[in-house]
């Protein structure tokens, strides 16, 4: 008898287990506190409400993912523990992986989103795409309740994302990484983002931008990375940049920037990367009064800036690499100490009014792959050795150039330079 009662026990035992697993299966969401990853109930909703907002009502959260931070994970969502509990630390929505969800047609920003109290980074990438979606921007409201967590803010690929960047960015006082790139941002650009001093990467390149840069920007002094290129900025280039110090690289192309480039900018030690083509800077070149020891590309094409390269001390920028300055108006001759230039791979001097020699010297940079003087004014014979012309190939360009001539008549036309004719006898 008692032999059998305990049988009996240990069957209605395991029969109860079974039903609760059962049970656990059926209700997961509501026994979320028990099985898989503990949230706070409102931090779960807040996320299901905002994904939904962003890719649509048919898409139910609670139904689909029981268990977000758990064994339940929603693709573009990562979670982390904060006193036993778990919250959402990155969300990043848009079509990033083949299989993910594609954003709806009346996409919102849900209110839900700002609830989620401990999301560090946000992105939200080739979502806003269809003019029929929008106008879509960013409401200034809601972004405070963020300005103590996050730190990355990337908005990617969403040309129907229109509207200024709104000022209540600048109290994101954590940020790090704000990405701006290819939206339908216009607007000029808030003085407030010049507070955010922990800022490292500032992209705010291929949207509508104009106006002046704020010269707030100047205390950005842990900036790596300041790229606004490919939008319609213009002003004087802030003398305050010099308080840029950390800057790595500065990218400012495709822009309609006047005046000189100050001198401030060679307090900038550990820039490697200047690129300040397609805009209308002018003015001559004479920021690198100091050492650059750092750079190595120098993009300037472009611009009217007008100035013979003889004035600028070639040797504070001795670690170059690619020397673009085509289209420039510059005048005189080329100076053999960019000779001195021995990593240089890339020169290109298309386009202006250079005159006198090309030195053979420049034959003796070992790394240069690709030499442009197309369409200036030299003359005489090139006197570069034949070794020269056979690495180099078509990235040899000297035409244009009337009263150039080539002596090798001999030199297979393969390797002869294109467009220059051969020295009369
Ligand atoms: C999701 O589904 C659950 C149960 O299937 C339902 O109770 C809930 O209302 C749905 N939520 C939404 C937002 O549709
Ligand atoms: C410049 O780079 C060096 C080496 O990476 C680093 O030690 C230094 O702190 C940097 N300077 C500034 C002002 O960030
Ligand atoms: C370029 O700047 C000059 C002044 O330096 C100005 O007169 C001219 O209109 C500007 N050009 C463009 C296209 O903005
Ligand atoms: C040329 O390039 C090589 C390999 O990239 C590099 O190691 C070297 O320092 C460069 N400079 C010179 C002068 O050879
Ligand atoms: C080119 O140089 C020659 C002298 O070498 C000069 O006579 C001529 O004016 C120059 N042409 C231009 C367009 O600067
Ligand atoms: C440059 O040369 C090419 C052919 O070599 C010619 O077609 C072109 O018109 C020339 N351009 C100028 C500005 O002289």
């Amino acid at each position: 008898m008692g032999l059998s009662g305990r049988t009996d026990g240990c069957v209605i035992f395991v029969m109860l287990m079974m039903i609760g697993l059962i049970g656990m299966c059926v209700n997961g969401e509501n026994d979320g506190d028990e099985v898989g990853a503990p949230m706070v109930k409102t931090e779960q909703e807040a996320l299901y409400s905002a994904i939904q907002g962003f890719v649509g009502k048919w898409w139910n959260g609670s139904d689909l993912y029981p268990d977000p931070c758990g064994w339940t994970p929603i693709q573009g969502v990562s979670c982390d523990l904060f006193d036993g509990l778990w919250y959402v630390t990155d969300i990043m929505i848009g079509q990033i992986h083949d299989n993910s969800l594609p954003c709806a047609q009346n996409l919102e920003f849900s209110p839900h989103l700002y609830k989620l109290q401990h999301l560090k980074s946000l992105s939200v990438f080739n979502c806003i795409i269809s003019p029929t979606q929008g106008p879509i921007s960013i409401r200034p409201v809601n972004w405070d309740a963020f300005s103590s967590t996050i730190e990355s803010l990337e908005f990617r690929a969403n040309p129907g994302l229109t509207g200024p960047i709104p000022a209540s960015f600048g109290n994101l006082k954590k940020l790090q990484s704000l990405v701006l790139i290819d939206n339908g941002l216009s607007g000029s650009l808030p003085v407030s983002i010049g507070r955010l001093t922990r800022l490292q990467r500032l992209v705010l390149s291929g949207n509508l931008f104009t106006g002046k840069i704020p010269e707030s920007y100047g205390d950005l002094s842990e900036l790596l990375i300041m790229d606004m290129s490919r939008n319609s900025l213009s002003g004087n280039l802030p003398l305050t940049f010099g308080g840029l110090t950390s800057l790595l690289k500065f990218d400012l192309s495709k822009n309609q920037i006047e005046g000189e480039i100050p001198s401030e900018i060679s307090n900038l030690k550990n820039l490697t990367l200047l690129d300040l083509s397609n805009n209308n800077i002018s003015g001559g070149l004479t920021f690198a009064s100091q050492e650059m020891s750092s750079l190595e590309e120098l993009i300037l094409s472009n611009n009217p800036i007008s100035c013979d390269l003889m004035s600028f001390n070639w040797l504070n920028v001795h670690s170059l690499m690619v020397l673009e300055l085509s289209n420039m108006g510059l005048t005189g001759e080329i100076p053999v100490s960019i000779s001195g230039l021995k990593n240089l791979r890339y020169l290109g001097l298309n386009d202006n009014k250079l005159s006198g020699n090309l030195s053979p010297k420049l034959a003796e940079l070992r790394n240069l792959t690709a030499l442009y003087v197309n369409g200036n004014n030299l003359t005489g014979a090139l006197e570069f050795p034949r070794e020269f012309y056979m690495k180099m190939g078509r990235r040899f360009g000297a035409r244009n150039n009337s009263n150039l001539c080539f002596p090798m008549a001999k030199l297979s036309a393969r390797v002869r330079p294109f467009g220059v004719n051969v020295c009369r006898k």
